[in-house]
Parts: structure tokens; sequence; C-alpha cells
């Protein structure tokens, strides 16, 4: 597994305010999109794409355009819902694809109730959108789906994680095209499971306590 942690100064900075107990739901929600948005940047450095020529309205050249069978982007719900607009503003002609998954509060396992992908993921490159990496048991579960439907490879983009989630991710994932690209790299999970510093439970900051 390749992993990138973000180092930009802008990236930080949203990330703190992100992090504030004090940041209200709507500006939580702008800086979720607009953080996902940089981080694709780096994410979709190995987009497949291939040769086009096209006519400027002054010669002709050659550039290039994404290749079919288009990327598929994976938001888990429901956290992931709210990286999901930052990601298709950068990458529009991405198809979209839903898991839900939620993980139990005491056991820390994770459990899927909602599934809308493609049949058949074969030669597909995925992006699954997860705010939180914590114990990795969401992360990894999503992603094993994604390879047993045949997808080429899965690149992970988290606004946070643990060390305990990238070394359980890492260990899940042996063997298989993976990348993971993280905001930070927080410290540790607390006895809770809740990743410190972290930000508190990302669905309930995005939508509110349900
Ligand atoms: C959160 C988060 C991840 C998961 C991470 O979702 O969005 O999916 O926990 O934890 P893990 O790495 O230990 O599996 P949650 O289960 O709270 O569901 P929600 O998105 O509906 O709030
Ligand atoms: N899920 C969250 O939303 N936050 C955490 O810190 C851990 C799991």
């Amino acid at each position: 597994m390749r992993v990138h942690v973000a180092d930009h100064p802008l990236i930080t900075h949203k990330l703190t305010v992100l992090r504030d107990v004090n940041t209200p739901s709507p500006t939580f929600r702008s800086l979720a999109e607009e953080l996902v948005t940089l981080l694709a940047y780096e994410a979709t450095r190995n987009v497949r794409v291939e040769p086009v020529t096209i006519q400027t309205p002054v010669a002709e050249t050659t550039g290039v355009a994404i290749s079919s069978p288009r990327p598929l982007v994976v938001p888990i719900l429901r956290a992931g819902l709210g990286m999901l607009e930052g990601m298709v503003k950068l990458v529009p002609s991405a198809e979209v694809g839903f898991l839900g998954m939620v993980r139990n509060e005491e056991t820390l396992e994770p459990t899927t109730y909602a599934e809308r992908l493609p049949d058949d993921l074969s030669d597909r490159q995925c992006f699954v959108l997860d705010p939180m990496l914590a114990t990795g048991g969401s992360l990894s579960a999503a992603i094993e789906f994604l390879f047993k439907r045949g997808a080429q490879d899965v690149t992970a983009i988290c606004l946070l994680g643990a060390p305990e989630g990238v070394a359980a991710l890492e260990k899940a994932t042996e063997g298989r095209d993976v990348t993971l690209v993280l905001g930070a790299l927080d410290e540790r999970l607390n006895e809770k499971g809740y990743i410190v510093p972290g930000l508190g439970d990302a669905g309930d900051r995005l939508y509110g306590t349900v």
C-alpha cells in the first residue's frame, strides 16, 4: 500500500478549523468539500488517461482524456457523502457508487447496510471516500468489497487517519494495488476507538446526531 500524507499549509489550516469543536456544521461541510478537492489532486495523480487529438483555434494538437471505463467514486455513507461534491467537482466525468457502512460503537466492527455499485468493476479505478480511518475496519471491508467485484486498483481518500488504522489497512490489503491519501496522520486511537486529537464523530458533525 502506498501512503501519502498531505504536507501543505492550506490543508493544515483547513483541517485545524475542521477539528475545532466550535466550528458549526455548515462551515464543517464546506471545509470537508474543499479539503477533498485539494486531496483529490494528489489522489488522481495516476488516473488513467489516453491520448486525444484536438483542434485549438490556432492549430491541431494532442492532449489526453480520462480513459474508459471511467473512474468510480465510492463515498462510504454516511460521513463519506460529505466528501462527494468536492471529489466530483475535480473529476466530473467519474461515475458514483455507494456503500453504506456503520461501525458498532461497542465492538468497533463494521456492518454494510447498503450497496449500490456496478456488478462488474473489472478494469475500474476506484476512489473511496471516508473522512475517518480509525481502526481501519470500515475502509478495509469497503476496499475488499471493490476488489471482489474486480476493481483494478483502489485509492482511498481520508481527511484524518490513526496509525492503528493505517497498519490494519496495510495488513488487510496486502498484495492489492491500494493507495491511501490522508489529510493528516494523527497520534492514536482512544479507548472508544476515536481518533486523537481527531475531530469527533464526522457523521454527526456533518449532519447532526442520529
Ligand atoms: C465512521 C467513519 C468511518 C468509520 C471509521 O463512520 O465515517 O466510516 O467510522 O471507523 P473505523 O476505521 O474504526 O471502521 P460511522 O460508523 O460512525 O458511520 P456514519 O458515517 O454513518 O456516521
Ligand atoms: N469515526 C469518527 O467519525 N470519528 C472517529 O474519531 C473515529 C471513527
